[in-house]
């Protein structure tokens, strides 16, 4: 990897074994892009990159002179109120009402390894030689504001990361009104957008669109990153697929309100803009103050989706994720809520943790109603101390107990939130977010505490730190159940209030970055409703979340399969749960729960009690078969097969590292009657390694099972021969690969 500066042509090429990226000052001193893509060779001069002509109905930069009009340049970071009309990157306020700015170029420097964003998430390296930094200072002469543009590439893969770190070097308050983590300005628009949308319980869905004149867009502006869209977007060429063609993946690292857009502009060029939703952001930047953006990632492929994905996978996995947690496979849980809702007694919850003790699971998790009056979801939320009606000896009791049982113990939080009837409320019911003389909206009764103050933080923290501190906890599931509404903070004056929903984010960071620094090696899960706030920014703290309060397997595939095009398996929350299932009522078999959710972090969210034997000894299989398989499972290379989206089977498979296991998960939705023969071609074997199929007991080679493919063609599709159990609707098999 290098970075590298050519002083006379006043050029940037950032290049690895994959990408290359370069951009130059400009004759005004502002940052042209010119390429971005699969790396090319360096040399002293790409300026005849920079495309410029004259056009009628253009405003022009200088007089006598009718081809640098920056509406028709790519660049780095645009400004508004200049010669381009596309949406600007940043967008200033100054005293005098001016919204003109000038960012030019005026240094900049090259560091090994990669900075840490002072508050916020974002990817890092172990060692300098893994990565390095260009930061390219920009100043607007007017104002004396900074914009130090920050570029990091890692020394593998196609990977670049960006942010922007503003600081405000003259005399006057300046008003942040934009400030996006990226800009990208590439040169065509011949690509099919691809985003993961959906909403509570159908989370991640993949939705496509071809790119039209004009701005495309997703965002939220809830407050939370939100179920109906994940900060995450997907440029594909129009051929690309899973095995081949180009693309570039987006990345927000950010829990908070987000936009990410494309602009095709009449000239068929395309700007990308992606960072804090403009529209529910505004900061004050006093003399002598930053402003740090959050990170974007950009990944490029040449070698088709799949591959774009495992990239992500990685970084997130290993340069995002921290802690203990990192690398390690995850203990199989069993979560209390689908068995007991708030219906439980502390023998009750022992009960059922016996059970799944006996059945092999490792952790047991209490989830929402051990706190406060809490018998419902209307009380207690803010009262972080059990209720001793229901858990007489405490949560430290209850966790021996569990303890005892050979198993760990974790715990259900929603720590940004409070009932109105609850202690934490009555002692403060100016600490939730609201607006003076105005009625204040609820989800699901309950209000969002104002996590832009310290003191809200520091008591929040307290109560949690306790609990940790004196019962044995292994495991928190830190839940947020609703969005935001009337987002003002009593504390902060009238002219900073633009800043209180990202103020807020960087609250929930600090509390996160306070837990996960005292308490180390407890596991954190991270949840909203489901997958609220599934995304990177709430990985760097919590190595997995809960992606979907739809816990029907079939739902899953889909579900799993959006969600696998940015985020590693290790990262999905996956649980068995009973049947009918509580969400949609569907009836699937107990192995093809299973299937579905071995491709996760993997759990159980019933009370096995009520299983009858021949069902408790399958899922004890089901345990030890994860246990044997779940590092390959969690951490090997995951491939997208077959799409839910696009038929009536779904396939995908992961592959060990030595390429001496693989596991391919199959599934098909509905049962059909001779039904054709079907095959599903493999990928990421070793073409010479000799593989056992476990399901079949036949041996092939590597190459035959990527080139003509395993069969999963169903023996029982026409008629059931004898000694053969017929398959049903929902039927999966995991086929497991051994050399
Ligand atoms: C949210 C979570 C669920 C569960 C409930 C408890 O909906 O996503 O898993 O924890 O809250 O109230």
């Amino acid at each position: 990897m290098n970075i590298v500066y050519h002083e006379n042509t006043r050029t940037f090429h950032l290049y690895n074994d994959s990408i290359s990226y370069i951009m130059t000052v400009m004759r005004n001193g502002h940052l042209g892009q010119l390429y971005f893509g699969k790396r090319i060779r360096d040399k002293e001069d790409f300026s005849y990159l920079l495309e410029t002509c004259e056009r009628p109905m253009t405003s022009y930069v200088y007089e006598n002179d009718r081809t640098f009009s920056l509406e028709h340049i790519r660049q780095e970071y645009p400004v508004f109120g200049s010669t381009d009309y596309r949406q600007p990157a940043v967008d200033i306020r100054q005293e005098n009402g001016s919204r003109i700015l000038d960012l030019r170029y005026k240094c900049h420097v090259i560091t090994g390894g990669k900075p840490a964003l002072p508050g916020l998430p974002a990817t890092y390296t172990e060692t300098d030689s893994e990565a390095q930094t260009l930061t390219v200072t920009l100043e607007d002469p007017v104002t004396k504001i900074h914009a130090d543009l920050l570029y990091t590439i890692f020394a593998r893969g196609g990977i670049l990361t960006r942010s922007v770190r503003f600081a405000n070097l003259g005399k006057e308050s300046l008003l942040l009104g934009r400030a996006m983590s990226l800009c990208l300005d590439l040169p065509d628009s011949d690509y099919v957008w691809q985003q993961l949308s959906g909403c509570w319980a159908r989370e991640c869905h993949i939705h496509t669109r071809n790119l039209e004149p004009g701005i495309s867009s997703i965002g939220s502006m809830r407050g939370n990153s939100s179920h109906e869209h994940n900060p995450f977007l997907v440029l594909k060429r129009p051929n690309t697929d899973e095995r081949m063609g180009e693309a570039v993946g987006f990345s927000l690292i950010y829990s908070g309100n987000f936009r990410m857009q494309a602009e095709v502009d009449a000239h068929d060029t395309l700007r990308i803009l992606a960072g804090i939703d403009p529209e529910t952001f505004e900061w004050k930047l006093d003399a002598g103050e930053t402003f740090q953006t959050p990170e974007a990632v950009m990944v490029y492929t040449d070698r088709g989706l799949n591959h774009m994905s495992q990239t992500f996978h990685k970084l997130y996995q290993k340069r995002l994720a921290r802690g203990y947690w990192r690398d390690k496979a995850r203990p199989i849980l069993n979560n209390n809520w689908e068995a007991t809702y708030f219906d439980f007694t502390e023998d009750r919850l022992i009960e059922i943790a016996s059970k799944a003790k006996e059945c092999g699971a490792e952790l047991f998790v209490l989830d929402d109603g051990w706190f406060g009056a809490r018998s419902n979801d209307s009380a207690g939320l803010g009262d972080w101390k059990a209720n001793r009606d229901r858990l007489p000896n405490g949560i430290s009791g209850l966790s021996e107990r569990i303890e005892q049982l050979g198993m760990k113990f974790g715990l259900w939080f929603e720590p940004e939130m409070t009932n109105k009837d609850s202690d934490f409320y009555r002692q403060h019911p100016d600490w939730i977010l609201a607006a003076p003389s105005r009625s204040q909206s609820h989800g699901r009764n309950q209000y969002v505490l104002d996590f832009s103050r310290k003191e809200v933080v520091e008591a929040i923290y307290g109560q949690m730190s306790d609990i940790l501190g004196q019962a044995k906890i292994s495991y928190i599931k830190w839940d947020m159940n609703r969005s935001i509404t009337e987002c003002y903070s009593a504390a902060w004056p009238a002219d900073r209030q633009g800043e209180i929903y990202h103020r807020y984010i960087l609250g929930v960071y600090d509390l996160y970055d306070r837990l996960t620094r005292e308490f180390p090696q407890v596991l954190f899960e991270s949840c909203a409703s489901g997958g609220g706030r599934f995304d990177p920014g709430m990985l760097y703290f919590a190595p997995q979340g809960w992606i979907s309060d739809d816990s029907d397997a079939v739902e899953r595939l889909k579900i799993q399969y959006g969600t696998s095009l940015c985020y590693p398996v290790s990262s999905m929350g996956t649980h068995v749960s009973v049947t009918p299932n509580h969400q949609v009522f569907r009836n699937t078999p107990l192995h093809t729960r299973a299937n579905v959710a071995y491709f996760g972090t993997f759990g159980y969210e019933l009370d096995l009690n009520k299983l009858t034997p021949e069902e408790n000894e399958e899922v004890k299989r089901q345990i030890a078969f994860m246990k044997k398989y779940r590092e390959v499972l969690q951490f090997g290379t995951f491939y997208r097969l077959k799409s839910p989206f696009e038929g009536n089977e779904a396939a995908w498979m992961v592959v060990s590292e030595d390429q001496k296991t693989a596991l391919v998960g199959w599934y098909r939705i509905l049962n059909c009657v001779n039904g054709s023969y079907t095959r599903v071609r493999l990928e990421g074997l070793n073409p010479s390694y000799c593989y056992r199929n476990a399901y079949s007991g036949a041996c092939h080679f590597g190459d035959e099972l990527m080139h003509a493919g395993l069969i999963t063609s169903d023996e029982t599709a026409g008629q059931v021969p004898s000694g053969v159990k017929p398959c049903t609707d929902f039927e999966s098999r995991i086929y497991v690969l051994e050399v």
